[in-house]
Order: structure tokens, then sequence, then C-alpha cells
């Protein structure tokens, strides 16, 4: 990766009117409805924005969208790339350092995730209050990166406090159950054996997904304020594991993500 390919990517969005984006959102699986929601929205497919990785067949549906939201300009990533289809972590947060290249202030994060947390239940929403990245490697591993940002970032606080009490007190008004938690991201894209899942529980992970975590590394690398949130899809009890069912558990987040939907659109207005 290198700045003037950053810049190319940017310079064409910019070119198709991407103008100016104050917050940048990922939609994870299953939670792509956000974008009916875009006011005048302009399309760019992953596929024609230069240096972005090259999407799989599987991937076709890959797209970034910019338009209004509660009268605020947004860019929407509908899909996103995960390591599991054999990106590397730089490709994976690739779009992450074009929206900010763009001029995003804030990020918004989003993805399905199995309950590690046995009071967490399939269709709850849980605010990811700090993560365990379990995917042996980092986005920020790579021989240039001082020419992005600090090498050595700080991960103290990885979201942020403001975002997250205000995103609180909306769940509160809007009688939204919210959760708050530890989100453990693993590689995939096998499911985790009942011994991982009890791992999981004694490291101190609420939830378990396949995302996510990249891309807050390189947000607070860019010292982009981020927000993320899991929808629950699958409750992983390692003493009596139920077989999954990825149709469900899009169907679940499916369901679910009107209230993902709700809240986020209320602290867009409030931002
Ligand atoms: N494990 C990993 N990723 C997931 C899960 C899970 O149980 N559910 C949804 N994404």
């Amino acid at each position: 990766m290198t700045k003037k390919q950053l810049d190319e990517s940017a310079d064409y969005l910019k070119q198709k009117g991407f103008i100016k984006p104050e917050i940048g959102i990922v939609l994870g699986t299953g939670l792509g409805k956000l974008v009916e929601e875009i006011e005048d929205p302009l399309v760019a497919h992953y596929n024609h924005i230069p240096f972005f990785p090259l999407a799989t067949v599987e991937f076709h549906s890959g797209k970034l969208i910019f338009g209004t939201i509660e009268g605020k300009k947004v860019v929407v990533m509908q899909g996103r790339f995960h390591f599991y289809e054999g990106y590397d972590l730089q490709d994976v947060t690739y779009p992450i350092r074009v929206m900010h290249q763009l001029g995003i202030k804030k990020l918004f994060v989003s993805n399905a995730a199995g309950a590690i947390n046995l009071d967490f239940k399939k269709g709850e929403i849980m605010l990811i209050a700090d993560h365990i990245n379990l995917q042996g490697s980092s986005p920020l591993a790579f021989r240039n990166v001082a020419e992005f940002g600090e090498r050595f970032v700080d991960m103290g606080e990885p979201y942020d406090n403001s975002m997250l009490d205000k995103i609180t007190k909306i769940a509160l008004r809007e009688n939204i159950s919210l959760k708050r938690g530890v989100y453990a991201a693993v590689i995939g894209p096998q499911l985790e054996t009942k011994a991982e899942y009890r791992m999981l529980k004694i490291i101190g992970a609420d939830a378990v997904g396949m995302s996510t975590v990249p891309e807050v590394i390189v947000a607070n690398h860019l010292q982009l304020p981020v927000l993320a949130v899991s929808v629950i899809t699958d409750e992983c009890n390692p003493d009596d594991l139920q077989p999954v069912d990825i149709q469900e558990i899009i169907e679940i987040a499916g369901r679910t993500q009107p209230k993902m939907i709700r809240l986020f659109k209320e602290l867009i207005k409030e931002l």
C-alpha cells in the first residue's frame, strides 16, 4: 500500500461526487438495509475503485454508497472484506483508509456475532466496549506503516467513549435493550469448537466473530473515533452446542437490523 494508491482511490470517488462525508459506516453480514435510508445515493462498486482489493465472485455485491442520512453526509460500505476470504489485513482495512482519505471524522462498524456470554440472546445488540484480537496478525504489521501514522498505536481506549455514552442514552430513550461487552475476533471461516468457546469465555470474551477488529485497529491508527456494535445471531453454549446454520445467522441479523438502524440514525442526528 502506498499513499499514491490511497490518493487515487479517493480521487476516483471524489470525481464521482463523494465529497466530504462526515461519517463512515461498515455494514456487516445480513445488516445491509441501512443503505435504504440514504438520500440521494451515489454508488461505487468495489471492483471499479482503483486499488480496492479485487472482490471474489461470492462477493460481487460489495459497494460503497455516498449520500445523506439525518442531514449528514455519510459513506457506507455494503459488504466488507474478511481475512477468511484470503485477503491480507492491509487489504481488509484498505477501505477504512480510503474513507478516512475522503474526510470522515467518525466511523461506525457493525457485525453479526455469536454470544459467549450466555446472558446475551439472539436478536440483541451488544456495544463493543473492548476487544481481543485472535486473528494472529495485525493490519499495522507492514514495512512502511510509519508513513501512515504511529507504528506503536495505543489501544487503551479503542472505542470512542463519547459515542458509547450517546448511543447508550439513545437506546434507553428508544427502549432498545443494549448490552456492552468484549468482542473477540477469530480468523474463521470455520466456527469454533466447544473447547474454543470455553477458552473464549475464560479469556473474557462476551461475543465472537470474524471481522471488525482489524478495521478498529486501523481507525485507531488514523485517530478516527470509532463505534462498533455486534448483532447477536447465535448463542455459543459449549454444553448445548447447536449446529450452526449460516442462513439462520443471516436471517436473525436481518430481523434485528431495524433496531440497529434506529440507533445509528439517532446517533447520526446527535453527532
Ligand atoms: N463464531 C464466529 N463468528 C460468528 C459466530 C460465531 O459463533 N456467529 C456469527 N459470527
